[in-house]
């Protein structure tokens, strides 16, 4: 049975791309998207060390608006470039090299009525998660991020999930509607996730969506069934799995 708080809906997605494709990927967000200067809701520069000029990290473009949803149905579509100069490390330009490079959808977005309980129910199943929750100083917003999905011994794939929860209060609502369409985004979530990655990617040590034991785990349990013969007994048996693999490993720790 389906609960609540697992009614996930696209809440936005970010999208990679290499810098040649940085302004063209704009234009065509503008010409053939049809998005308005009032859509692009959030831009970011960066002045790298070293670097004679600014550089726009991502910007953000409201590419539609679903009717009657509060203000909360919006498609939004994230774009980064990696801005760092050459020669100076960057995960976004290794996430980009290790898909075959030109783009690559980094994570998607996913809102849910419960954060915390959400993030409950995947903690106590093994799913990695690679930061606390970040709270918004106004509290209209809560977010997590995930470990990426990755198989076992392979490449950092540079896909992942973020978890968010926002209460659309009359505050928010108030600023939604005035000229602060960057209440969508925050410097502080944007960069906190940025400086994350970058230290994942630095270290070598990516963390996984879940742990590679577990991922074997479940391939296992799996492995004598084609996908349509699954059943709800073969998934209760996975879960069973996952949670006691998270409490194993809660333990150990
Ligand atoms: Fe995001």
């Amino acid at each position: 049975m389906k609960k609540p708080f697992q009614n996930l809906v696209v809440d936005h997605m970010t999208f990679l791309v290499e810098p040649r494709f940085y302004k063209v990927a704009y234009a065509l967000f503008r010409i053939i998207f049809g998005v308005d200067s009032g859509d692009i809701l959030y831009e970011k520069r960066s002045r790298w060390p070293g670097a004679s000029k600014e550089e726009s990290m991502t910007f953000a473009a409201r590419i539609g608006e679903a009717e009657k949803t509060r203000g909360l149905g919006q498609s939004i579509i994230a774009v980064v470039q990696p801005s760092e100069p050459r020669g100076q490390k960057s995960h976004v330009r290794d996430m980009l090299k290790n898909r075959g490079g030109s783009a690559h959808w980094q994570h998607i977005a996913l809102r849910t009525p419960d954060l915390l309980a959400f993030h409950r129910h995947a903690s106590e199943r093994g799913v990695n998660f690679i930061t606390p929750i970040l709270k918004d100083a106004e509290e209209d917003l809560i977010q997590v991020f995930s470990g990426e999905w990755i198989l076992p011994g392979r490449a950092p794939s540079g896909i992942f999930f973020e978890f968010v929860q926002r209460s659309p209060g009359r505050g928010l609502l108030k600023k939604l509607a005035a000229a602060n369409r960057q209440s969508w985004f925050r410097d502080k979530t944007f960069l906190g996730l940025y400086q994350e990655k970058e230290t994942e990617y630095r270290s070598g040590k990516v963390v996984p969506f879940i742990d590679p034991e577990l991922f074997s785990r479940i391939e296992k349990i799996l492995a004598p069934k084609p996908l349509w013969k699954i059943s709800k007994a073969d998934l209760a048996r996975v879960e069973r799995e996952m949670k006691r693999f998270a409490k194993k490993r809660k333990r150990g720790n």
